[in-house]
Parts: C-alpha cells; sequence; structure tokens
C-alpha cells in the first residue's frame, strides 16, 4: 500500500526544533520509518488561481515530505478562521468561543478542495489516504467527487464532543455528513466515538450497525485508535539530556528545592489559568511549600492571531506576576513562566528533573505531555503525574494523580501531596503507567489504523 498522509501541520523533523503540537510530534517518526509521503502546508502561501499547486518535496527518512503553498485569498479564513475559530473551539466544548463567518467556511472548503486536487499528484496505484485532523474535515468528500476510489482514512486527534455543542458550528451538517466520504474514522476515546456515532443517529437519521454508519457514500466505520508514544525512544532522550547546558543549569539552580513541571501550547484547552490558581492556592495553604517547591511552567505561543489567544496570553502573565510578587521572596520566584518552545531533545530533560508533572487540560484530545514526562522519569526515583480527568490519556494513564481541572482546592491538595509521595508508591504507580505506554505505542496505532484502512477496503470489494 503507497500510503499518503495528509495534515495541515508538518515537521522536518530537526532535532532541536520545538514540535508544533501533538499531531507533528506523533506522525514524525512514523514517517520516517514507513516509507509514507506526507503532505501538508509550508506555512507559505501563493497568490492567484495555481493550476498546478506548488509544492517543494524533500526526504524524510524513508519517507518524503511535500509542503504546499496555500491559496492566499483563503488561508486566514481557512486556519484562523473556521478551522480555529469555529471547530477548535467546538471540539474542546467551547461553544462561547465560536466564532465564524460565511467567508470563513467558504474558504475552509476552498483550501479542503485544493488540497484533493493537490493530492492527485501523488495518488499512484495501491494507494490510500490518511487525512488528519480537524482541518479537512471535507477532504474524504472532496476527493469522492474528484473520483478517487481508493481508502480513505480520518483520525481526529482532538476530542469530538456531545451532538448540542458541535451543533453550535455553523455548516455542522453539511461538514458531518462529508465526513461520511471517508472510509474509517478514528478517534481518540470512546467517548468521542459515541459522540459522533450518536450525530449520526440521531441528527442525521442514518442507520448505524456495530460501529459502521451507512450512507450515501455506503460505509464508513467509527472507531477508537488511542494514540501513543515511543516510549523507550523517549526514555533514551531523556537520559541523554540529563547532560545539555538548559537542564545542567535548571538542576544546580534548584538547591534542592522540588520542582513541578508543566508544558503546553498557550491555548485555552490546556486550563494554564486554573492551574497557576492551584499552585497560588497550595502555596497559601501549605506555607512549607514556599521555597520548597516551585513550578516551571513553559507555555509556547500557539495562534497568537486569533484574539481568544492573545487575550489568554495577557491574562496568564499578569496571573502569574500577581502570584509570583504574592508568594515570591528576595531569593526564590515560585513560578518560572517561560513564553516560548523548545526542541524534545531538551523538553525531556526538563522532565526528568521535576519530580511532578502537571498535566491539568480542561478538555484534551489525548496529551502527550502526560505520557512523553511519564516516559521520561528515572526508574528508580520516578516522578508524580498529576492528570485532568478530561484528557483522553486519563483512559490509559488512570494510576496517575487525576484531578477536576475546574476544583482549584482539589487540584492544590492533589499537588500537595504529589510533592510528598512516598518513593514505594510513586514506583508502583509509574511502573502501571509504563506498562500501558509500552502496550500502545505510537508504532502500534500506525499499525492498527492502517491494518483496520485495509480491512475497510476488503468489505468494500466484497459488497461491489
Ligand atoms: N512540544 C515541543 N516543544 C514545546 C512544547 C511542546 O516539542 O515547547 C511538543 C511536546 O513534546 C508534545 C507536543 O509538542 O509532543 C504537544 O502535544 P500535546 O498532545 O501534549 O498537545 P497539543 O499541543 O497537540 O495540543
Ligand atoms: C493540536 C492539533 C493539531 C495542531 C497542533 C498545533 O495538536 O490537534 O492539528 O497541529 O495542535 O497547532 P497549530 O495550529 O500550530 O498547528
Amino acid at each position: 500500500m503507497n500510503l499518503v498522509v495528509v495534515s495541515n501541520r508538518v515537521s522536518r523533523g530537526k532535532p532541536n526544533e520545538p514540535m508544533t503540537g501533538g499531531l507533528a510530534a506523533a506522525l514524525l517518526p512514523i514517517v520516517e520509518k514507513s516509507g509514507a509521503i506526507w503532505v501538508g502546508s509550508s506555512g507559505r502561501v501563493r497568490d492567484g488561481n495555481q493550476k498546478e499547486p506548488f509544492a517543494e518535496v524533500e526526504a524524510l527518512g524513508t519517507g518524503a515530505l511535500a509542503m504546499l503553498d496555500l491559496p492566499a485569498a483563503h488561508y486566514g479564513g481557512y486556519y484562523e478562521g473556521f478551522a480555529n475559530s469555529a471547530l477548535w473551539p467546538a471540539l474542546h466544548s467551547r461553544a462561547d468561543l465560536i466564532r465564524a463567518s460565511q467567508e470563513d467556511y467558504l474558504s475552509y472548503r476552498e483550501v479542503n478542495a485544493f488540497m484533493a486536487r493537490a493530492l492527485l499528484r501523488f495518488r499512484k496505484t495501491d494507494t490510500a489516504f490518511w487525512v488528519q485532523d480537524y482541518h479537512f474535515l471535507a477532504l474524504g468528500a472532496e476527493l469522492r467527487d474528484l473520483g478517487v476510489t481508493e481508502p480513505i482514512g480520518f483520525f481526529l486527534h482532538t476530542p469530538w464532543p456531545a451532538r448540542s455543542v458541535i451543533s453550535g458550528v455553523p455548516h455542522h451538517r453539511e461538514l458531518i455528513e462529508a465526513m461520511l466520504a471517508y472510509d474509517l474514522i478514528g478517534f481518540q476515546t470512546e467517548e468521542d466515538c459515541e459522540n459522533f456515532v450518536s450525530y449520526a443517529q440521531s441528527d442525521l437519521g442514518l442507520v448505524v450497525h456495530d460501529g459502521v454508519i451507512i450512507s450515501r457514500y455506503g460505509r464508513t466505520r467509527a472507531a477508537v485508535f488511542p494514540i501513543g508514544i515511543d516510549p523507550k525512544q523517549f526514555a533514551q532522550l531523556a537520559m541523554k539530556a540529563s547532560t545539555h547546558p538548559d537542564v545542567s543549569r535548571l538542576r544546580r539552580s534548584l538547591n534542592g528545592e522540588k520542582l513541578a513541571i508543566g508544558v503546553d501550547r498557550l491555548d485555552y484547552s490546556k486550563g494554564l489559568i486554573n492551574r497557576i490558581k492551584a499552585f497560588d492556592r497550595m502555596w497559601t495553604l501549605h506555607p512549607s511549600l514556599a521555597r520548597t517547591a516551585s513550578l516551571l511552567q513553559i507555555a509556547t505561543p500557539s495562534r497568537g492571531a486569533i484574539e481568544a489567544y492573545g487575550n489568554l496570553q495577557s491574562e496568564v502573565a499578569k496571573l502569574v506576576t500577581d502570584v509570583n510578587g504574592q508568594h515570591g521572596e528576595v531569593d526564590w520566584t515560585p513560578i518560572r513562566y517561560l513564553n516560548k518552545g523548545y526542541g524534545q531533545a531538551v523538553l525531556a530533560g526538563l522532565y526528568r528533573t521535576a519530580q511532578v508533572g502537571v498535566v491539568t487540560p480542561l478538555q484534551d484530545g489525548m496529551n502527550l505531555v502526560a505520557k512523553e514526562y511519564v516516559a521520561a522519569q528515572n526508574p528508580v526515583d520516578p516522578g508524580v503525574l498529576v492528570l485532568s480527568k478530561f484528557a483522553g490519556a486519563a483512559n490509559e494513564l488512570d494510576t496517575a494523580l487525576l484531578v477536576n481541572p475546574h476544583d482549584i482546592d482539589g487540584m492544590a491538595r492533589t499537588i500537595a501531596m504529589a510533592l510528598s509521595m512516598p518513593l514505594t508508591e510513586r514506583r508502583m504507580r509509574w511502573e502501571a503507567m509504563m506498562a500501558k505506554l509500552r502496550g500502545h505505542t505510537i508504532q502500534q496505532w500506525f499499525a492498527d489504523f492502517t491494518e483496520a484502512l485495509h480491512d475497510c477496503q476488503l468489505d468494500k470489494s466484497e459488497l461491489a
């Protein structure tokens, strides 16, 4: 099978550059080894009606990377507009933040159609397409309109919300009907998959049998494929990173003090405000933890041109200043706040240095940082993961300390407990989490999805 993987964001695999999000981080090691072609946006735009879409193609391990210049007139409406100001908030159950104009929707559809035309160039015999994420909900339907009959799969990296929330997206019905052009739709959790199937049944009035939805396109299988990491490779990265200058400097600066770490894109779904309030509460309730435990928060800038993100950046910066002003001392800063990105080769070492990993999103498809934190720990003295029960990762990492990210007092108590957890309990919890990570690697995720996509094609040919 010649696999063509499609996503908006791609990564060129430069080890010292930060990964922009979990999708690119997850796909990189797979594309590098599987020989697939990965097609995505170059981040540049091009004017006019491109007859032949412009793509820069380069080798990526045994595979290739093709980066397309997207149409200038539609890029903003597609990326900042419909994808990230209508779909992203809805998918993360923030209907209050949905902003969408009719132009944005049309631009989104234009870019989906443009990508479909561009993909024809990568089609060979025995090709299968695998589309990633909410930027391309309608890409399968556009490919079908161009006469593509090959298998097309789709994987959603974010949550899929309740029917009442997704219905807040303008044109939701048309878009979700278009999604049924995919042969296979993969979700991170059972709940996401159930929400989608329930919409297909109740709002579209479609018949669903054993996870297979019947529509005018034929059969679409909806199933769960929780995404993983390569825990072995991450552990090696963490060991190597201990000599990295940033990691050594961090260690030296701690003077025996305990450290909690948070690593997130600066996104309202990540629960940063409540997390910082929980630390504030913890230092108020447990003054003995002032000077003895601090927080390192890396908040990587993301989607800064969108108002909700700009507002969040100011709000978080202000809160950090207030909390540091309140609890700080002449020689102690409670929160080290870094508004920039780090390469994984450094991050792995920072995770390993911290006694507690705090991952407290209000909603998250999976959250790879949670898995990476666990994989990076020193097996003889592992740290503790404090994890939101609303991250997809909580389904597998159920021996983390699970928290409700809306309950600030509860989080404050749990973080304090994590900071003083005895070694035997830390090891027991960590070993159970590692067993889960080893059982669901990124390589396994890739194999499971591509095998299921292949099976969908076999079913189709049997029916024909
Ligand atoms: N990441 C990175 N540098 C940073 C911040 C994050 O390389 O400064 C990576 C991190 O290692 C992880 C990914 O970006 O692999 C974030 O994925 P996650 O699923 O946690 O969240 P997302 O950003 O996709 O919502
Ligand atoms: C999430 C999304 C990805 C996206 C990433 C970074 O992980 O699921 O599709 O690539 O965030 O966001 P960005 O808008 O910078 O690509």
